[in-house]
């Protein structure tokens, strides 16, 4: 179990937070599959504090995702504060802050990963959103902005220091995107140094992997990203493999209901026309490394709304089976 300020997740394994891509019906998935808390996408605190309503939109959350956490990001601790207080208000459970973000478009206004190149700017917007709340408050960094500027440990020391209950650390370079390997070295050195819960991040492709950072960095609860957006069922297996010592991988059945599940959610919250464009993609992922590939493209580029989705989405399943039961 991982206790974050005063909240209580059931589990240790987080969501990641992905921009255009842990939305409201996602995240609904995720935590049905088991994870102990979900994260919004970054939410912009300038977006937020001037009332923009698409911003505040990212804020809509459904009970049964809860506990919660919100990510914004900001470079202005007055902003940030006013932020904090709406997203507060609006009934999250977490308040976390981007430190980690290198898009260009985040880092030249100063926020995501260029906050850690001005640590005393860095410690202020932390400050401020503790200043502005009482629910547990987060954050999110990287390595440092580059190798010549490897400052994770000083900004994590920073962000306690400011009265955070938690550092989420992804250890690679702003710089370097989403190259190389993820320095695990570096999550065992931020948790020796810190008193409060250190969330591991980067490269858990499969469930040993999510042991495997947790022991050799003893870090008290870790972050899936990417592997989750093909595999949901990621964290169920880590739990199972846990407990068990084994994990299931989905079937046919498991899949097909996933789809369903998801594009019903999607439906509910996007409508038509979003919803299934969004799940256009969503089948080829979810149905990554089954047979006829090629067959299931030709057949997504054929889908032109929900009926069309349905019949496909059966069609391609049916076929499948039927193949698997040697009646192909
Ligand atoms: C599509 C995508 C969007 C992302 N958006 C965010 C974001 O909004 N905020 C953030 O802190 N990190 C964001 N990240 C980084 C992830 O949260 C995570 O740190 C990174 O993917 C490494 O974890 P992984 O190896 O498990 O994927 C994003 C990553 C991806 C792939």
């Amino acid at each position: 179990m991982l206790t974050v300020g005063t909240v209580q997740l059931k589990n240790w394994l987080i969501l990641a937070p992905m921009s255009g891509r842990t939305n409201l019906p996602f995240r609904l998935i995720v935590k049905k599959m088991g994870a102990g808390l979900v994260v919004t996408e970054m939410i912009s605190a300038v977006g937020l504090s001037r009332g923009q309503s698409k911003t505040s939109t990212y804020l809509d959350t459904h009970r049964a995702e809860r506990p919660i956490a919100a990510q914004l990001f900001g470079f202005e601790p007055d902003t940030i504060a006013t932020a904090t207080r709406i997203a507060t208000e609006k009934g999250v459970d977490v308040i976390d802050i981007n430190m980690g973000c290198p898009v260009k478009k985040v880092v030249k206004t100063g926020s995501g990963a260029a906050l850690m190149r001005d640590p005393k700017k860095a410690g202020k917007v932390v400050a401020a959103a503790r200043r502005s709340t009482s629910l547990p408050l987060t954050a999110k960094i990287r390595a440092g902005w580059s190798p010549e500027e490897a400052n994770a440990l000083e900004i994590a020391k920073i962000v306690e220091g400011n009265g955070a209950d938690g550092l989420c650390i992804h250890p690679r370079f702003a710089s370097k995107g989403f190259s190389g390997r993820a320095d695990w070295t570096l999550i065992t050195r931020i948790k020796r140094a810190l008193r409060i819960p250190v969330i591991g991040n980067g490269d858990i492709t499969e469930p040993s992997l999510a042991l495997k950072m947790r022991s050799v960095t003893n870090c008290d609860g870790v972050m899936i990203g990417r592997a989750a957006l093909s595999n949901p069922w990621i964290f169920k297996q880590i739990l199972e493999l846990e407990e068990k010592g084994s994990f299931a991988t989905p079937d046919l059945d498991d899949r097909y209901k996933l789809i369903m599940e998801h594009y019903a959610f999607l439906l509910q919250y996007l409508g038509e026309n979003r919803a299934t464009n969004i799940m256009k993609g969503l089948l080829l992922l979810y149905t990554k490394n089954l047979p006829h590939r090629k067959y299931l493209k030709y057949l997504v580029s054929e889908i032109d709304g929900r009926q069309t989705l349905m019949s496909i989405a059966d069609r391609y399943f049916g076929f499948i089976r039927r193949e698997t039961a040697g009646e192909g």
